[in-house]
Protein backbone atom coordinates (compact mmCIF):
# COMPACT_ATOMS: atom_id res chain seq x y z
CA UNK A 1 0.00 0.00 0.00
CA UNK A 2 2.75 2.06 1.15
CA UNK A 3 4.72 2.03 -2.45
CA UNK A 4 1.46 3.03 -4.55
CA UNK A 5 0.84 6.25 -2.15
CA UNK A 6 4.37 7.75 -2.02
CA UNK A 7 4.61 7.64 -5.56
CA UNK A 8 1.62 9.44 -5.70
CA UNK A 9 2.27 12.33 -3.39
CA UNK A 10 5.79 12.70 -4.95
CA UNK A 11 4.45 12.78 -8.18
CA UNK A 12 1.89 15.31 -7.52
CA UNK A 13 4.26 17.48 -5.38
CA UNK A 14 6.80 17.31 -8.55
CA UNK A 15 3.74 18.91 -10.73
CA UNK A 16 1.71 20.94 -8.35
CA UNK A 17 2.55 24.14 -9.29
CA UNK A 18 3.09 23.89 -13.30
CA UNK A 19 -0.47 21.35 -12.86
CA UNK A 20 -2.04 24.82 -11.44
CA UNK A 21 -1.20 26.64 -14.27
CA UNK A 22 -2.08 23.99 -16.93
CA UNK A 23 -5.67 23.13 -15.65
CA UNK A 24 -8.34 24.80 -16.09
CA UNK A 25 -12.19 25.22 -14.81
CA UNK A 26 -15.09 25.32 -17.47
CA UNK A 27 -16.05 22.40 -19.14
CA UNK A 28 -19.68 22.08 -19.19
CA UNK A 29 -19.92 18.67 -18.47
CA UNK A 30 -18.11 19.69 -15.06
CA UNK A 31 -20.61 22.55 -14.48
CA UNK A 32 -23.37 20.24 -15.01
CA UNK A 33 -21.94 17.31 -12.17
CA UNK A 34 -21.63 20.83 -9.43
CA UNK A 35 -24.55 22.08 -10.35
CA UNK A 36 -26.48 19.02 -9.74
CA UNK A 37 -24.64 17.88 -7.16
CA UNK A 38 -25.25 21.67 -5.01
CA UNK A 39 -28.77 21.23 -5.53
CA UNK A 40 -28.92 17.63 -4.01
CA UNK A 41 -26.93 18.96 -0.54
CA UNK A 42 -28.44 21.92 -0.85
CA UNK A 43 -29.73 23.03 2.51
CA UNK A 44 -27.98 20.05 4.53
CA UNK A 45 -25.54 22.34 6.58
CA UNK A 46 -23.45 19.25 6.58
CA UNK A 47 -19.48 19.62 4.63
CA UNK A 48 -18.51 18.04 1.10
CA UNK A 49 -15.18 16.40 1.01
CA UNK A 50 -13.51 17.33 -2.32
CA UNK A 51 -11.17 13.97 -2.02
CA UNK A 52 -8.02 14.31 -3.96
CA UNK A 53 -8.57 18.23 -4.60
CA UNK A 54 -5.42 18.83 -6.05
CA UNK A 55 -4.47 22.71 -6.62
CA UNK A 56 -7.98 23.35 -4.80
CA UNK A 57 -9.78 23.70 -8.77
CA UNK A 58 -12.41 21.59 -8.18
CA UNK A 59 -12.82 22.73 -4.27
CA UNK A 60 -13.10 26.47 -5.48
CA UNK A 61 -15.80 25.57 -7.98
CA UNK A 62 -17.83 24.10 -5.42
CA UNK A 63 -17.70 27.22 -3.02
CA UNK A 64 -19.05 28.73 -5.72
CA UNK A 65 -22.14 27.07 -5.56
CA UNK A 66 -23.17 28.03 -1.88
CA UNK A 67 -20.99 24.30 -0.49
CA UNK A 68 -19.31 24.31 2.65
CA UNK A 69 -16.22 22.41 1.15
CA UNK A 70 -13.26 20.97 2.67
CA UNK A 71 -10.48 19.66 -0.34
CA UNK A 72 -8.19 16.81 0.98
CA UNK A 73 -5.49 16.08 -0.88
CA UNK A 74 -2.42 13.14 -0.42
CA UNK A 75 0.05 15.69 -2.16
CA UNK A 76 1.41 18.24 0.41
CA UNK A 77 2.59 20.25 -2.87
CA UNK A 78 -0.85 20.09 -4.06
CA UNK A 79 -1.88 21.61 -0.33
CA UNK A 80 0.67 24.08 -0.46
CA UNK A 81 -1.15 25.60 -3.74
CA UNK A 82 -4.73 25.32 -2.83
CA UNK A 83 -4.40 27.08 0.21
CA UNK A 84 -2.52 29.77 -2.36
CA UNK A 85 -4.94 30.12 -4.64
CA UNK A 86 -7.74 29.38 -2.08
CA UNK A 87 -7.30 31.12 1.13
CA UNK A 88 -10.40 31.49 2.00
CA UNK A 89 -11.03 27.63 1.65
CA UNK A 90 -10.15 24.80 3.74
CA UNK A 91 -7.52 22.08 2.92
CA UNK A 92 -5.67 19.36 4.52
CA UNK A 93 -3.65 16.43 3.49
CA UNK A 94 -4.95 13.09 4.06
CA UNK A 95 -5.71 9.59 2.16
CA UNK A 96 -9.02 8.68 0.49
CA UNK A 97 -7.96 5.28 1.90
CA UNK A 98 -8.22 6.61 5.61
CA UNK A 99 -9.78 9.80 6.20
CA UNK A 100 -9.06 11.32 8.95
CA UNK A 101 -13.71 12.50 8.89
CA UNK A 102 -16.22 11.21 11.04
CA UNK A 103 -18.50 8.97 10.32
CA UNK A 104 -22.07 10.13 8.78
CA UNK A 105 -20.34 13.91 8.50
CA UNK A 106 -20.48 14.92 5.30
CA UNK A 107 -23.49 15.41 2.50
CA UNK A 108 -21.04 14.89 -0.22
CA UNK A 109 -18.08 13.72 -1.51
CA UNK A 110 -16.52 14.54 -4.84
CA UNK A 111 -13.67 12.40 -6.02
CA UNK A 112 -12.43 14.07 -9.36
CA UNK A 113 -10.26 12.37 -11.51
CA UNK A 114 -8.24 10.79 -8.08
CA UNK A 115 -9.51 7.00 -7.81
CA UNK A 116 -8.04 6.77 -11.03
CA UNK A 117 -4.64 6.77 -9.19
CA UNK A 118 -5.78 3.65 -6.81
CA UNK A 119 -4.97 0.32 -7.58
CA UNK A 120 -7.82 -1.53 -8.81
CA UNK A 121 -7.82 -3.58 -5.68
CA UNK A 122 -8.02 -0.43 -3.35
CA UNK A 123 -11.31 1.27 -4.85
CA UNK A 124 -13.35 -0.88 -2.48
CA UNK A 125 -11.24 0.44 0.14
CA UNK A 126 -11.40 4.30 -0.37
CA UNK A 127 -15.42 3.52 -1.41
CA UNK A 128 -16.20 1.95 2.12
CA UNK A 129 -14.54 5.44 3.45
CA UNK A 130 -16.57 7.94 1.38
CA UNK A 131 -20.05 5.39 2.28
CA UNK A 132 -18.39 5.72 6.56
CA UNK A 133 -18.18 9.73 5.81
CA UNK A 134 -21.69 10.38 4.61
CA UNK A 135 -24.39 10.98 6.25
CA UNK A 136 -27.46 8.91 5.13
CA UNK A 137 -28.78 10.34 1.52
CA UNK A 138 -25.59 11.80 1.37
CA UNK A 139 -24.05 11.53 -2.42
CA UNK A 140 -20.64 10.74 -4.00
CA UNK A 141 -19.75 12.21 -7.48
CA UNK A 142 -17.27 10.78 -9.13
CA UNK A 143 -15.15 12.08 -12.33
CA UNK A 144 -12.97 9.14 -14.39
CA UNK A 145 -11.39 8.52 -17.40
CA UNK A 146 -13.71 5.45 -19.29
CA UNK A 147 -12.10 2.62 -20.52
CA UNK A 148 -10.52 -0.74 -19.21
CA UNK A 149 -6.50 -0.14 -19.24
CA UNK A 150 -4.07 0.81 -17.36
CA UNK A 151 -1.10 3.06 -18.31
CA UNK A 152 1.92 3.87 -16.33
CA UNK A 153 2.55 7.84 -16.54
CA UNK A 154 6.48 8.72 -16.14
CA UNK A 155 6.01 12.90 -16.77
CA UNK A 156 3.45 15.14 -17.18
CA UNK A 157 2.05 18.66 -16.83
CA UNK A 158 4.96 20.12 -19.00
CA UNK A 159 7.51 17.01 -18.96
CA UNK A 160 8.11 16.95 -15.00
CA UNK A 161 8.80 13.33 -14.36
CA UNK A 162 5.86 11.10 -12.58
CA UNK A 163 5.32 7.70 -11.64
CA UNK A 164 1.76 6.85 -11.18
CA UNK A 165 -0.97 4.65 -13.03
CA UNK A 166 -3.74 5.99 -14.37
CA UNK A 167 -6.84 3.06 -14.07
CA UNK A 168 -9.33 3.47 -16.58
CA UNK A 169 -12.88 2.41 -15.79
CA UNK A 170 -16.30 1.40 -17.16
CA UNK A 171 -19.63 2.78 -15.43
CA UNK A 172 -20.90 -0.34 -15.01
CA UNK A 173 -17.51 -1.60 -12.84
CA UNK A 174 -17.79 1.29 -10.90
CA UNK A 175 -21.08 0.84 -10.23
CA UNK A 176 -20.75 -2.78 -9.03
CA UNK A 177 -18.35 -1.50 -6.47
CA UNK A 178 -20.36 1.57 -5.31
CA UNK A 179 -22.93 -0.82 -4.76
CA UNK A 180 -21.33 -3.65 -3.06
CA UNK A 181 -19.80 -0.40 -0.96
CA UNK A 182 -23.44 0.13 0.22
CA UNK A 183 -24.54 2.93 -2.39
CA UNK A 184 -27.24 3.34 -4.79
CA UNK A 185 -27.13 4.16 -8.14
CA UNK A 186 -28.39 8.22 -8.69
CA UNK A 187 -28.12 8.58 -12.25
CA UNK A 188 -25.37 7.52 -14.63
CA UNK A 189 -24.43 8.87 -17.71
CA UNK A 190 -21.88 7.64 -20.43
CA UNK A 191 -20.04 10.78 -21.56
CA UNK A 192 -16.37 10.82 -23.30
CA UNK A 193 -15.40 11.68 -19.45
CA UNK A 194 -17.43 10.01 -17.45
CA UNK A 195 -19.13 10.44 -14.33
CA UNK A 196 -21.26 8.84 -11.76
CA UNK A 197 -23.23 9.80 -8.75
CA UNK A 198 -24.51 7.85 -6.02
CA UNK A 199 -26.49 8.27 -2.82
CA UNK A 200 -26.13 6.50 0.55
C1 LIG B 1 -5.59 14.41 -11.67
S1 LIG B 1 -5.48 15.20 -10.11
C2 LIG B 1 -7.16 15.82 -9.90
C3 LIG B 1 -7.22 17.07 -9.05
C4 LIG B 1 -8.59 17.75 -8.99
N1 LIG B 1 -9.62 16.86 -8.48
C5 LIG B 1 -8.99 18.28 -10.35
O1 LIG B 1 -9.91 17.75 -10.97
O2 LIG B 1 -8.37 19.25 -10.81
C6 LIG B 1 -5.49 13.80 -9.00
C7 LIG B 1 -5.29 14.18 -7.53
O3 LIG B 1 -5.66 13.07 -6.72
C8 LIG B 1 -4.77 13.03 -5.63
N2 LIG B 1 -4.79 11.69 -5.04
C9 LIG B 1 -4.43 10.53 -5.62
N3 LIG B 1 -4.56 9.50 -4.75
C10 LIG B 1 -5.02 10.04 -3.60
C11 LIG B 1 -5.36 9.49 -2.33
N4 LIG B 1 -5.18 8.19 -2.04
N5 LIG B 1 -5.87 10.32 -1.39
C12 LIG B 1 -6.01 11.64 -1.63
N6 LIG B 1 -5.67 12.23 -2.81
C13 LIG B 1 -5.19 11.43 -3.78
C14 LIG B 1 -3.43 13.41 -6.23
O4 LIG B 1 -2.48 13.82 -5.25
C15 LIG B 1 -3.84 14.53 -7.19
O5 LIG B 1 -3.77 15.79 -6.59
Amino acid sequence: MTDFLDNIRTSYDTVAVSYAELVVDGADWENEAFDLLAKLVAGSGRTVLDVGCGPGRTTGLLAERGLRVTGIDLSPGMIEVARRDHPDLNFRVGSMTALDVADGSASGVVSWWSIIHLPRDVVPQAFAEFYRVLAPGGVLLLGFHVGSESSHKTSGYGGHPMNIHVHRWTAPALTELAVAAGFAPYVATEIPHDRLLFQK
